[in-house]
């Protein structure tokens, strides 16, 4: 039974949405659900619909597993097949869906901010699925829920998250996530993926991968986000990244014995990466795709039946 303290929510648009025992409930939901499988009713008579601008494999294939996991009825729209190739708006098409009895919009764009836009339009729930380089909740909070398995509380570890922080929405929602658990932040990257203007309380800039390594309790790669290089041209070439940032084998003998590696996925092998961390003991990205579908059911939980009880 939830708490009474805690409120309801009626979307999740970036992580900071949620508050300290609002994250709290979610993960002890998710906790519950990777252990024992509810019945499929937690969702009966919801709709729930998946609308991705963008590609995805992780995030959108967890979504539908989560949500049929609770029983609601699932749709999937590819946008190109939509009205809004006929000119339709965003905004007409959530009246649309809502008034046929839509209940929550999954949603992901290129855009920042478009969920934002959908909401403000839906009579429902919408979950931002990952709007451009802005937020990426949902990858936060199974992120924060895999570490915090390891670690139990984050308050003081050393968290390296390494190589294009800034067209990154996972970086951007994981900074928060663990900037408010009190865990110390190392950003580590060059100049032209890391600009100064990243550091702040609880987050500093190394720009020497080799100098991050010792100290750190896990690390968070990422992949280079090319699609995402409209802000100018990479200025970095691909060898002298591998050469700087790339995890290898002789990077991994730097590590302390406990060290965790994640990564949000999807990855590119021989980039950000080696082969070598594919089979390094605290390669954890199997348990944070894993952890996606229960850290979303507790999410979908959370947002529909914390309000339909309080109705
Ligand atoms: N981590 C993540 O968002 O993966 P997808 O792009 O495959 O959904």
């Amino acid at each position: 039974m939830r708490s009474q303290s805690l409120r309801t929510r009626r979307s999740l648009l970036d992580l900071n949405d949620l508050s300290g025992p609002e994250l709290e409930y979610i993960f002890e939901r998710t906790a519950a659900f990777e252990k024992k499988l509810p019945k499929r009713d937690m969702l009966s008579g919801i709709a729930v619909l998946n609308l991705f601008f963008e590609h995805s494999t992780r995030t959108i294939t967890s979504f539908t597993l989560a949500e049929k996991r609770l029983g609601a009825d699932v749709i999937s729209l590819s946008p190109r097949d939509t009205s809004l190739a006929k000119g339709e708006t965003i905004e007409d098409s959530a009246i649309t869906l809502a008034a046929m009895g839509v209940n929550v919009i999954v949603v992901r764009h290129s855009e920042p901010g478009f969920p934002d836009r959908l909401a403000l339009a839906f009579d429902g729930h919408v979950i931002n699925a990952g709007d451009g380089p802005r937020a990426h909740p949902t990858q936060a909070l199974l992120d924060i829920y895999t570490l915090r398995e390891e670690f139990g509380s984050l308050k003081d570890r050393n968290i390296a998250i390494v190589g294009d922080i800034v067209h990154s929405r996972v970086a951007h929602s994981n900074i928060e996530g663990l900037k408010g658990l009190g865990a110390h932040i190392t950003l580590v990257g060059p100049p032209r993926f890391l600009p100064d203007s990243f550091a702040g309380e609880g987050v500093r800039i190394e720009r020497d991968l080799d100098k991050a390594l010792p100290e750190s309790d896990a690390i968070i790669l990422l992949r280079i986000q090319r699609e995402r290089f409209s802000d100018g041209p990479q200025s970095i070439s691909d060898e002298e990244y591998v050469r700087d940032y790339r995890l290898d084998g002789q990077r991994l003998a730097k590590l302390k014995e406990q060290t965790i590696v994640l990564h949000p996925g999807p990855y590119n092998r021989g980039m950000e990466l080696a082969d070598d961390v594919l089979i390094y003991a605290g390669w954890r990205y199997a348990k944070q795709v894993r952890h996606g579908v229960y850290v979303r059911m507790a999410l979908l939980d959370f947002l529909v039946n914390g309000n339909r009880r309080s109705r």
